[in-house]
């Protein structure tokens, strides 16, 4: 036999190793990657103007104002932090951010945001911090926001779960569980204060 002889049957087993072992699993899970569909910017033979994109029809209105308020945005304190959440804080938002809070943040930081979980009693180096300890209670909005979006030392980013209208929606409610922390009876309305006064015995101011 000539050496190039020898190197074709090396190649074609070297294949039939690959494809005969593996194709069958490798095949149901590419399938999922392979399957048609457009890119973003990519082409289109379906429609005329060639583009996979379509412009919205007039009249569109974003389904979800996720879209921040421009006054708001340039409002921030000196170290270039957006000082206070720049999105309508409405009783929606902090639904949806209660219930992003419980589904990803909670396992570390507790559903009161004190930080009192297994998760983090077994993270020895550096426990997830209290979110209504005074530190954190400082930050500004922006910060928060922030540590969402690019996480922070041994905190992941939730970047991928969590869409721009959902990381405000998660500041919101961080801001919500720090108030709930230390409200003083004074600020309360009135029927809450009195149900708080009940439950607090009657004393205390927070
Ligand atoms: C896997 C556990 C875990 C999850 C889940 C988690 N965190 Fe954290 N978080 C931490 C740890 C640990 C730290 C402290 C990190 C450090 O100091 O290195 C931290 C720190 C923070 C801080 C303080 C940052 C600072 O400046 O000190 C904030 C605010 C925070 N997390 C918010 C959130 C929010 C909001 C979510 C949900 C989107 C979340 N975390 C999900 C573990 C977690």
């Amino acid at each position: 036999v000539t050496r190039a002889a020898v190197l074709v049957v090396a190649a074609t087993l070297g294949l039939a190793g690959c494809q005969g072992v593996d194709l069958g699993i490798f095949w149901q899970l590419e399938r999922m990657v392979l399957q048609p569909r457009y890119d973003p910017y990519g082409q289109s033979r379906f429609f005329a103007d060639g583009r996979a994109m379509r412009t919205p029809p007039d009249g569109a209105v974003v389904h979800r104002a996720a879209a921040a308020d421009d006054a708001a945005l340039a409002d921030v304190d000196a170290d270039g932090w957006v000082a206070r959440i720049p999105v309508a804080v409405t009783p929606a938002l902090l639904a949806r951010g209660q219930n992003r809070f419980e589904t990803f943040c909670a396992a570390c930081h507790g559903f009161d945001g004190r930080s009192q979980t297994r998760a983090a009693h077994v993270m020895e180096l550096r426990p997830p911090p209290a979110l209504d300890e005074d530190r954190i209670r400082a930050l500004p909005a922006g910060k928060i926001h922030r540590v969402i979006v690019a996480g922070y030392g041994l905190m992941p980013s939730y970047a991928a779960q969590l869409d721009a209208h959902d990381r405000w929606a998660v500041t919101a409610y961080v801001r919500a569980l720090q108030l709930s922390q230390h409200v003083e009876l004074a600020a309360l309305p009135a029927p809450v204060r009195a149900e708080a006064t009940q439950a607090l015995g009657g004393g205390g101011t927070r």
